[in-house]
Parts: structure tokens; C-alpha cells; sequence
């Protein structure tokens, strides 16, 4: 045997104790993974805060839907709006100055809400009321920077969804609500 082989077998000995010592794990301490806690589907849901009156100028009582005219059509309107004592209770205005039903909401027709020019618009196209006031929010809404466009940027692939102003402001209370944070991740770092 030449003598430089010699050498080798210490080598070979340290190599294959320390894959052992690998193998059976000797060294280190074992780390425990913290689960991330289940995320309730509330917080992965895509559906905006509020489901906003597109499908017609409607209101529920009691588990019953009524047109506005149900009632509107028999009632004579007043010159400018009272405290309500009668119905719609739970409208409170939050809106600043702007504090009339009647700038919003057409004084004759209430099945829909009214323009800059006192011209019907209808609820399903509340953004155009909005517009009378926010113009430059309209502008940003209608480009797409404000109020979380999806689907498409390219028009020819399909269609851009814009959720309307009601969607994520309450017309009555604007003023965007704090959405309650989804847990934070375990901490494995
Ligand atoms: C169940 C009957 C009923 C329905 C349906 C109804 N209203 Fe009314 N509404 C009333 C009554 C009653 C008053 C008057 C309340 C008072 O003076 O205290 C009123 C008052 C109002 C006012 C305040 C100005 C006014 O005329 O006195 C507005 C604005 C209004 N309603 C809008 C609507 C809209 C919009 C709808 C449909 C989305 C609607 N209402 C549906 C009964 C109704
Ligand atoms: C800033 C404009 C604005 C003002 C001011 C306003 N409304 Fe409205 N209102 C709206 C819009 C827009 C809708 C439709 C909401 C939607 O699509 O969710 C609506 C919906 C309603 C509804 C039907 C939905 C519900 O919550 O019952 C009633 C009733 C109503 N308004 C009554 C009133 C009354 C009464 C006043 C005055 C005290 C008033 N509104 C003031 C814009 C306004
Ligand atoms: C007649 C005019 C008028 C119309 C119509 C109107 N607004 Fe306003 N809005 C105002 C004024 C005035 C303020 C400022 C209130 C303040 O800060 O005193 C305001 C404030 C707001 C704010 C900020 C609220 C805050 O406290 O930060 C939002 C959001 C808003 N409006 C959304 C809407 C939406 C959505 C619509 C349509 C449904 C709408 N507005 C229609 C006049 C209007
Ligand atoms: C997808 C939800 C969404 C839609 C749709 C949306 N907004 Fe907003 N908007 C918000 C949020 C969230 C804020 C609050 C930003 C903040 O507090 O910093 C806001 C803020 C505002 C403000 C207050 C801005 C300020 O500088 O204080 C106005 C006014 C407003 N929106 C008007 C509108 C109008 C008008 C439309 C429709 C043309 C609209 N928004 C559509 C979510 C939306």
C-alpha cells in the first residue's frame, strides 16, 4: 500500500461519523413551526362593504320589499324635509353641509335621485349624483384611480368592473369606515 492512502481512512472515518451525527440529528435544537391561525372567509372575501340599490329604488321592512312609490305616491312632499318621525328612522346625515334629502333625492319622483339641473337619475346610476359635488372623485373613478377597478385594463380582452360610489360609501354617512384587520401571521421569524 503507498503510504499517501494511508491518510485517507481518518478522513473517511470523520465523514461518515459526522453523516451519522446528520442522520440522527445529534446537534441544533428542533424548531417549532407556529401554525397560522385558521382566517375566517369573511377576510378573503372580494365583495365590497355595502350592497348598494342597483337593481331598483327599493327598502325592506319587516322581511317585505316596497317601491318607494308604495308609499311616496300617496304622500304629499313637503317644501323642504322634515325631521323624519314617520319612516327612515335609521337615516342619520353625516354628510356635512350637504343636509337636504331633497339634493339628493328627487322632491316629486322618489324613485329617483336628482341632478345638478333637478333631471331624474336613476338609483342604479347613483355615481351621477355624486358626480354634482365630487367632481374630481368622479374623474379619478371614471380613470380608474379611485375605487378599486378589476377585470380588465384592456378593453378588447373584457370588460373593467367599477363597483358605483354606494357600493363602498353609505350616500347618507360617507365617510369610509375602518375595516377590521384579518390576524396577523404566526411569527415564525
Ligand atoms: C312604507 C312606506 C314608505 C316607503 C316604502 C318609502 N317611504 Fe320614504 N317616507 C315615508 C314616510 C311616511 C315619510 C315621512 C316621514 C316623516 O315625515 O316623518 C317618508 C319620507 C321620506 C323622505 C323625506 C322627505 C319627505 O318626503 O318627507 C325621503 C327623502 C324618502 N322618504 C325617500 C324614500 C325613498 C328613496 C324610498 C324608496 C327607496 C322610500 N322613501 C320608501 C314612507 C315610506
Ligand atoms: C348625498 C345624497 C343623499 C342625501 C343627502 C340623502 N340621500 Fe337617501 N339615498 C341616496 C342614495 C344615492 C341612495 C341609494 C343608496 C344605495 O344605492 O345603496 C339613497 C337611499 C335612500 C333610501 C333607501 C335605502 C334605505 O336606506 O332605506 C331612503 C329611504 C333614503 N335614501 C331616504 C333619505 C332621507 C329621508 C334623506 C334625508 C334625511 C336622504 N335620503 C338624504 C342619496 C342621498
Ligand atoms: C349636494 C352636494 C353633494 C352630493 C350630491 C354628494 N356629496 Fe359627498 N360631500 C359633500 C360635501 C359638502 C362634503 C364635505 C363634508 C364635510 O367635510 O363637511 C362631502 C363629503 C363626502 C365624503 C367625505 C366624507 C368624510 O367625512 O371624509 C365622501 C366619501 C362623500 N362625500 C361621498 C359622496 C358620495 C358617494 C355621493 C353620492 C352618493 C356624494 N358624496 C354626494 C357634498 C355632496
Ligand atoms: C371600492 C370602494 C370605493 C368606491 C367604489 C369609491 N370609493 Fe371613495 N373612497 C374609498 C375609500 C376606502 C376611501 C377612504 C380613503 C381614506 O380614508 O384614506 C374613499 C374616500 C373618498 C372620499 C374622501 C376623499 C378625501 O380625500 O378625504 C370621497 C369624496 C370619495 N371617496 C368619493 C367617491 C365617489 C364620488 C365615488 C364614485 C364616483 C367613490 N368614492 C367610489 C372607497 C371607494
Amino acid at each position: 500500500m503507498n503510504s499517501s492512502k494511508k491518510y485517507y481512512w481518518p478522513i473517511i472515518i470523520v465523514f461518515v461519523l459526522l453523516a451519522l451525527s446528520f442522520v440522527l440529528d445529534m446537534w441544533g435544537k428542533p424548531i417549532k413551526i407556529k401554525q397560522n391561525p385558521t382566517v375566517d372567509s369573511k377576510f378573503l372575501s372580494h365583495d365590497t362593504v355595502r350592497d348598494p340599490l342597483v337593481h331598483g329604488a327599493k327598502i325592506e321592512q319587516a322581511g317585505f320589499k316596497y317601491n318607494c312609490n308604495e308609499c311616496h305616491a300617496y304622500l304629499q312632499p313637503p317644501e323642504t324635509p322634515k325631521k323624519l318621525i314617520g319612516a327612515h328612522q335609521h337615516i342619520v346625515l353625516k354628510h356635512g353641509i350637504n343636509d337636504n334629502c331633497f339634493k339628493c333625492h328627487h322632491r316629486t319622483k322618489r324613485e329617483s335621485l336628482v341632478d345638478i339641473y333637478g333631471t331624474e337619475v336613476p338609483f342604479k346610476q347613483s355615481a351621477q349624483l355624486c358626480q354634482k359635488c365630487h367632481g374630481p372623485k368622479y374623474r379619478d373613478w371614471k380613470a380608474g384611480v379611485h375605487g378599486r377597478p378589476s377585470g380588465y385594463w384592456d378593453k378588447t380582452k373584457g370588460e373593467t368592473i367599477k363597483p358605483t360610489c354606494a357600493a363602498c360609501h353609505n350616500p347618507h354617512a360617507p365617510k369610509f369606515q375602518p375595516i377590521e384587520p384579518a390576524p396577523a401571521p404566526a411569527g415564525n421569524h
